[in-house]
């Protein structure tokens, strides 16, 4: 992790060691904020952020859930974004909005507690290692399950619902693993610890639905409407802990992890123990997005004006939902 030299909060650029808060913060105690994880690339067009307008949609839908108003409007944000990388000249980096309760009357009641916005920059490379990429990485199935929708809201990206995660991973790297596969509270499978995951099978693509309490990930509907794209049947649907076992293939998605193959579950070969070709295939067609070499998915990327290379013409960016 590059650290940067400036973080934009409430609506300037400060110096990355001035960007504190007080300890009565009132996320800090009770976990009221919501975020965004987003990647900006290095692309021969230019620094490009791959669907901003998504997760900026995402961010004020995670708000929202939980009663915080924004204020900001998305064109703000957006902008705010792009000014943080240029001045921080990063040509690509990973990019953290967060949004949270600030510092105000305590009590578990929050709506009288300012709402702060903050968005941090830094250089990242592949979450579970560009050899876990290549290669595939070992997941466990978590003893701890995903948290239900009749306990908090899982399809908001909110800080204090991730001790979920953070326990699952915990156990997992601890257990000598790299990532953790949450079940939901029948027992079907859910998710990674910070990824969407995906089964194949016979040639066919499923992937658990919002019934099983995902969160939506941006990188799952991509790589969804890719594999349509290629032709592969993908079918949202429950999948069961033993599909895992038996499957041909498995693979996660996430801006973090972007796409990463599982090549063992639970000490059990996926396969033969190598990322398939379906998930090969798959990977490389993401991995052309989220460069910039597609002009398929051009639309998908959104041009960090400051960046743009000499000459090239810019992709049409979308423009977030007013
Ligand atoms: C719990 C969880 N599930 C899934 C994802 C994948 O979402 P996305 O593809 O939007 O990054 C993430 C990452 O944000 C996550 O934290």
């Amino acid at each position: 992790m590059n650290q940067a030299d400036l973080i934009w909060m409430n609506g300037e650029l400060v110096a990355w060691e001035d960007a504190k808060v007080h300890v009565l913060t009132h996320a800090l105690h009770y976990g009221t904020g919501v975020f965004e994880g987003v990647r900006a690339y290095d692309t021969a067009r230019g620094t490009v952020i791959f669907r901003h307008a998504e997760h900026l949609d995402r961010l004020y839908r995670s708000a929202g859930m939980y009663l915080m108003d924004i204020p900001y409007a998305r064109e703000e944000l957006r902008a705010a974004t792009h000014e943080t990388i240029a001045r921080n000249g990063f040509k690509a980096c990973y990019i953290r909005p967060l949004v949270f309760r600030g510092a105000g009357p305590m009590g578990l009641y929050p709506l009288d507690c300012p709402v702060d916005v903050v968005i941090a920059v830094w250089e990242w490379g592949a979450y579970l290692g560009e050899e876990g990429k290549r290669r595939g990485v070992r997941g466990k199935v978590s003893s701890f399950r995903r948290i239900p929708s009749d306990a908090v809201i899982p399809a908001a990206k909110a800080t204090g619902q991730y001790l979920n995660s953070v326990l699952a991973k915990i156990e997992a790297e601890r257990a000598g693993y790299e990532e953790a596969i949450l079940l939901d509270q029948r027992g079907m499978v859910c998710e990674g610890s910070g990824e969407n995951l995906f089964v194949v099978k016979d040639g066919g693509i499923a992937t658990p639905g919002f019934s099983s309490d995902i969160l939506g990930g941006i990188n799952r509907a991509s790589v969804i409407q890719i594999a349509r794209d290629l032709g592969y049947t993908v079918t949202e649907r429950d999948v069961a802990r033993g599909e895992l076992y038996l499957a041909d293939e498995l693979f996660m998605t996430g801006t973090a992890a972007e796409l990463t193959p599982l090549r063992e579950v639970d000490d059990r070969p996926v396969g033969d123990g190598e990322p398939g070709e379906i998930t090969r295939t798959l990977q490389r067609a993401f991995e052309d997005a989220l460069h910039g070499r597609s002009d398929r998915y051009a639309e998908w990327l959104d041009l960090v004006p400051g960046f743009a290379r000499h000459g090239a013409s810019a992709p049409e960016a979308p423009a977030p939902a007013p």
